[in-house]
């Protein structure tokens, strides 16, 4: 991806803190741009480490002081203003939300739950009018960039969330709708700021405050 020129960001997670320090080491001294670090996988065990200020503080500082790159911190939905405005003393360049929610679904044929551990990720489109109130939330609290993330699917979503105060917007679950949906949502935001006669995003950003 370096050698085509892409900017690299790799997302890491660790089941303790100095698996996610070793990690983060290892990124920071490879060629990747930036490291987003998870703090919000669903598909563990036990508490999330985002879920409480403590825990997340934690992770945060010994993952800054072995990062040189810019850090990114993803959070879970649930995380809170608090976790949030925890990661950022710790030093986080940015604050990415949200990571999926946890969800369920139930086979009805056997009576038990579809998941091996009950409850899995929810994402797309289902998830975006709440990871859109999120990022507005976290909008009003926060000093360091937010990234918007959740059920992102076309240019006006993406609209939506920088309005709500993103400064960058992530696209996941609708590139498995549509491998190309990402260049159609950049085209789609070209167009729209030459309609609205839009020079900078700075201009619209966190305008639904
Ligand atoms: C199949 C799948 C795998 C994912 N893997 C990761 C991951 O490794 N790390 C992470 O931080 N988030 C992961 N996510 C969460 C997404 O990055 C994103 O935060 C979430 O799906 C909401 O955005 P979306 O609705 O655009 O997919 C994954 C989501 C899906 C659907």
């Amino acid at each position: 991806m370096k050698a085509r020129g892409i900017v690299t960001i790799a997302n890491v997670w660790g089941e303790t803190e100095a698996a996610y320090a070793k990690g983060v080491k290892r990124l920071s001294d490879s060629a990747v741009d930036a490291i987003e670090l998870n703090l919000s996988c669903p598909n563990v065990p036990g508490e999330m480490v985002g879920q409480r200020a403590e825990s997340a503080r934690r992770v945060v500082r010994a993952a800054r002081k072995v990062c040189e790159k810019p850090l990114w911190v993803k959070l879970p939905p649930d995380a809170g203003l608090e976790v949030a405005q925890a990661v950022e003393e710790e030093g986080a360049d940015a604050v990415c939300a949200v990571n999926t929610f946890r969800a369920m679904a139930i086979d009805i044929e056997t009576g038990k739950p579809v998941f091996e551990r009950v409850s899995a990720g929810l994402s797309g489109p289902a998830i975006r009018p709440i990871a859109l109130r999120i990022v507005y939330e976290l909008a009003s609290v926060l000093k360091i960039p937010l990234i918007g993330i959740g059920g992102i699917t076309t240019w006006q979503d993406a609209v939506a969330f920088i309005m709500a105060g993103a400064t960058a917007v992530q696209v996941g679950t609708a590139n498995f709708i549509d491998p190309t949906r990402a260049i159609d949502i950049v085209q789609g935001l070209g167009r729209f700021m030459e309609e609205q006669k839009i020079t900078n995003w700075k201009e619209v950003r966190g305008c639904a405050h």
